[in-house]
């Protein structure tokens, strides 16, 4: 009865928002809703997409209309999909699975990040094959060749090297609640669960999140930990990947031109532009605002993806407009899922689509 409600009063992404805010533990909604360093960054960039204003065009005939669109040869039925984001089922238990149905659904892709809740096994049988997964480099290079073995026998067509966080930035929220993994938990934290009541029984009812990737490791080579280093990363490792992989391989992340045109004559398949919704170098350029150049200087057939900031349909037409050919939506689909769990991702994808 209360779902039923609460997802009848979220008409936006704001609204939702604000309920997830509501029905969250603090450490949970900061950990989702922050950013790096002043917090900005994350908030300029939705500010950018708004200021760009489209130029309505009338006396066309659009009775039929469609969303359609291929991306590295797939063919989705809308022009976005899911971004990566770890420890989703922090979220609300069972966010993982609700993302992979509603890309099933939708015919949609949803991105399984490496520091996923649920394995990518999982992740691809849930969401009948809609998965991309998405990689970081950490100080274990082994342990990425080992779920890129475990991708390509599951069925995985596409992989996303995330290049743009080196060393995890400082996010100031997240250190004033005490945020870590394996979670801590304090007078402070315990305050907050308590007063999160329906948040915290479904989610002790569950089971406590963990990265499952990283628990169903084969070899046992991966430990999670969220502050290691992944500095290492350089343009060699790119080429180790590249040589490995043989699907569909996009590197997020990417926010200078020539950066952009390095790595595809290194034989990537796609760039996502992106700086991490913010939760990265805090004092970028917003993401749209890059997005053109790096267009103009990867030519026109060279995919690129989108994402940061994406609030709106709007803001989708405003990247596709700008150079992108697919964007991706982040903590929309979180604060979707915080807000009403399934009900109210569905309400979410559902206005956007709209
Ligand atoms: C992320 N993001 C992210 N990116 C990635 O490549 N791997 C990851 O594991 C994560 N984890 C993650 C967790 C959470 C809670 C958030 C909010 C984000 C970044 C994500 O893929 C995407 O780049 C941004 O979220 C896009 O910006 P918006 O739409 O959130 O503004």
């Amino acid at each position: 009865m209360d779902n039923i409600k609460a997802s009848n009063k979220i008409f936006s992404i704001e609204d939702a928002k604000k309920l997830s805010k509501k029905r969250l533990p603090k450490i949970v909604y900061d950990f989702i809703d922050g950013a790096s360093g002043d917090e900005k960054l994350s908030e300029i960039n939705s500010f950018a997409l708004d200021q760009i204003r489209l130029e309505p065009r009338v006396l066309r005939n659009v009775e039929e209309r469609k969303l359609k669109k291929n991306i590295l040869g797939f063919n989705y039925d809308y022009p976005f999909g899911f971004a990566p984001m770890g420890m989703t089922n922090l979220s609300w238990p069972g966010a993982d699975s609700m993302l992979a149905k509603e890309s099933a659904r939708n015919n949609i892709p949803t991105c399984v990040s490496m520091a996923s809740t649920t394995t990518l096994e999982k992740m691809y049988e849930l969401s009948e094959g809609h998965s991309w997964l998405q990689l970081y480099i950490f100080q274990d290079e082994a342990f990425v060749m080992e779920l890129l073995d475990r991708a390509e026998k599951t069925g995985y067509e596409v992989a996303i090297l995330t290049v743009d966080v080196p060393v995890l930035s400082r996010r100031t929220r997240d250190d004033k609640n005490g945020f870590s993994y394996p979670f801590k938990i304090g007078p402070k934290q315990f305050f907050d669960f308590a007063t999160h009541p329906v948040w915290s029984i479904s989610t002790l009812l569950n089971g406590i999140p963990k990265p499952m990737n990283y628990e169903t490791s084969k070899s046992g080579k991966g430990i999670f930990k969220r502050k290691e280093s992944r500095g290492k990363t350089d343009w060699e490792t790119l080429k180790r990947v590249r040589n490995k992989w043989k699907g569909k391989l996009i590197v997020k992340g990417v926010m200078s031109s020539d950066d952009a045109v390095k790595i595809k004559e290194m034989g990537a398949d796609a760039i996502q532009v992106s700086n991490h919704g913010g939760r990265q170098l805090d004092s970028a350029s917003a993401a749209i605002n890059i997005l053109p150049f790096i267009r103009e200087a990867v030519g026109n057939n060279f995919p690129i993806i989108f994402d940061s900031g994406i609030r709106s349909g709007s803001d989708i037409v405003r990247s596709l407009a700008l150079g992108a050919d697919f964007s991706m939506i982040g903590r929309p689909v979180m604060y979707a899922m915080g807000a009403d769990g399934a009900s109210g991702l569905r309400r979410i994808v559902d206005i956007i689509k709209e």
